[in-house]
């Protein structure tokens, strides 16, 4: 079986969530407290054992090639103050083996996907989408990458959601649960991408992060624009189901979806409570705060 150690990052969507704020930058660099989201997608792909990423970019995403890049001057402005933690933080971002690539037209996730075609090569690989944040215990990439290695197969990982909140999801349509993994990973029928409520075949919602096999390449390069007449990797997965299994497992740990403000400001908030700088400040604010808000309630 080949080692996972290749990873696929998407960035190259307009932000249209964010808007006013990524008119010119990049969604992706918007920081939570003092780290853009980009880092920790990167962070959860280096502690998964993954050695290559590849970042699919498009216009306005030059500020991610620079904050993964060394800058001198900088360095040497903090190497005169003497400013040693500061210069530490600044240096720890430039550790990661990054490519990037260009998508020209955003056609849709699938498309995106497939312009890491030669990137991959030959090799089973990670999807990780930058929308979605994971906190676990194991790196949620790890865990997928460690199921791969027991089944050899494409696995994605799932969360459960509202039934009214299928339209944001791909969701999957299950065969049945595997045994020995306690009730966590799934063979899949199916995954349609957001089918409405009334029609979505389950509650376990498609969590952006994935490991496929090169055989996806092979389907991507012939798939017809679906859901919202983009190229969906949704559709893309529900095709290599039909030759190879693809199974759904259950993650660990909690997904925060940064793509729209609520998810941010959520992330925001934890990340915060456990800053060096700012968790116990942020926690009597906060407590003070609600107190004040239940007093007008
Ligand atoms: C994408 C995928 C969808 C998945 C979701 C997770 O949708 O197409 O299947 O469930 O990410 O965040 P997007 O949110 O980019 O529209």
């Amino acid at each position: 079986m080949r080692k996972i150690k290749k990873a696929i990052i998407p960035a190259a969507g307009y932000g249209t969530g964010f808007l006013p704020a990524t008119k010119a930058t990049a969604k992706e660099m918007l920081p939570i407290v003092d780290k853009p989201i980009i880092q920790f997608i990167v962070e959860e792909a280096l502690e998964s054992g993954i050695e290559e990423i590849l970042i699919i970019t498009g216009r306005h995403k030059r500020p991610i090639e620079d904050h993964f890049d060394s800058n001198v001057e900088l360095e040497e402005n903090l190497v005169a103050k003497e400013k040693w933690e500061l210069l530490e933080l600044v240096k720890s971002t430039t550790k990661a083996d990054l490519f990037f690539v260009r998508q020209a037209y955003p056609k849709g996730l699938g498309d995106a996907i497939y312009q890491a075609k030669s990137f991959v090569g030959d090799e089973p690989f990670v999807v990780m989408l930058g929308d979605n944040i994971m906190e676990s215990d194991v790196p949620v990439t790890k865990q997928l990458i460690d199921l791969y290695e027991e089944n050899g197969a494409s696995n994605i990982a799932v969360i459960e959601v509202p039934k009214e909140d299928s339209n944001k999801y791909g969701i999957i349509d299950i065969d049945q649960e595997v045994d020995g993994f306690n009730g966590e990973v799934f063979s899949i029928l199916n995954v349609v991408e957001k089918p409405n409520a009334k029609v979505a075949p389950s509650n376990l919602a498609v969590a952006g992060r994935y490991v496929l096999t090169p055989q996806i390449f092979d389907i991507l390069a012939k798939q017809e624009a679906g859901k919202d007449d983009e190229v969906q990797l949704t559709d893309a997965i529900a095709k290599l189901n039909e030759t190879q299994r693809v199974f759904a497992k259950r993650i660990e740990g909690k997904r925060y979806d940064v793509g729209n403000r609520m998810g941010y400001m959520d992330l925001s908030l934890q990340y915060g409570l456990k800053h060096p700088e700012t968790e116990v400040g942020l926690r009597d604010y906060l407590i003070q705060m609600s107190q004040t808000l239940r007093k007008d309630i």
